[in-house]
């Protein structure tokens, strides 16, 4: 698939149906996270897959009781080894470069998921210390987030985007451009904001255009009945 339409096109899928998830499309999901860019290439993510359906299920009341944790085929808890990081980065290894590298991973593998036709969902609302302890996930690492992933029962319609111009700055911190798609050679919207203009000077200049060719018809009539008059008269004569 091609990238901008993955990037553009996925979106997080909340039901799935029965249909189990084959091995091969979840190895190369994983591969996808694994190939993510991370702070001094330290790869300090951990990925643990479940696919045992009573475990998943158990998973449910663990985040906040999300239909998409209990109908889920496969479900991967990505966690950042913190004290990786903080070892070679202090506190903002810990603190930042783990949830980054994390998240890069994460959006690698919900692209991939998209891209092998497969439907997922980013899960950051749980219960922490549960996920900790049915995962025995040790002190040093934090669960960042669970991907659930199942063959899509739905087509969501796509969500709210902000402008793009009202979140791009130029140069400084809340610098805006009032036409940004000019400087992104978007011509599309200069043509869109043309028709309708055109459209505009239409519908306003109507209402003139039909006045004025009344008024000529008015002219016409009155010159032509007039002749008529006087054509009578002389032929009378
Ligand atoms: C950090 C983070 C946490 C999220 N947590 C949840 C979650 O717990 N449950 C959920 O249904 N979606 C969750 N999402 C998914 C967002 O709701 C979703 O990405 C957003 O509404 C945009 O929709 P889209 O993914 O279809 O583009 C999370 C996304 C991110 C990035």
């Amino acid at each position: 698939m091609d990238l901008s339409e993955c990037i553009r096109n996925r979106r997080s899928i909340r039901k799935y149906t029965q249909q189990p998830v084959e091995f091969d499309k979840i190895t190369k999901i994983i591969e996808a996270g694994h190939e993510a860019p991370s702070a001094g290439n330290l790869q300090n993510w951990r990925f643990i897959l479940i696919t045992d359906k009573n475990v998943i299920r158990s998973l449910y009341n663990h985040c906040l009781k999300q239909e998409q944790v209990y109908n889920a085929q496969a479900i991967i808890v990505v966690c950042g080894v913190v004290d990786i990081a903080e070892r070679f980065y202090g506190l903002r290894g810990k603190r930042l470069y783990t949830t980054q590298n994390c998240a890069c991973a994460i959006q690698n593998m919900l692209l991939t998921a998209y891209d092998v036709g497969l439907g997922a969902c980013w899960i950051g609302a749980f219960d922490e210390d549960k996920i900790r302890s049915t995962f025995n996930i040790p002190e040093n690492t934090r669960p960042q987030a669970l991907i659930t992933l199942g063959y899509p029962d739905e087509i969501p319609k796509p969500p709210h985007k902000d402008e793009l111009a009202g979140v791009v700055y130029f140069h400084k911190y809340g610098a805006r451009i009032k036409e940004l798609h000019i400087v992104l050679r978007d011509y599309s919207v200069e043509w869109e904001k043309q028709i309708a203009q055109a459209q505009e000077s239409i519908d306003k200049g109507m209402p003139k255009i039909v006045e004025k060719t009344k008024s000529l018809i008015d002219y016409l009539s009155k010159k032509f009945k007039e002749y008529n008059k006087e054509k009578k008269k002389k032929i009378k004569r």
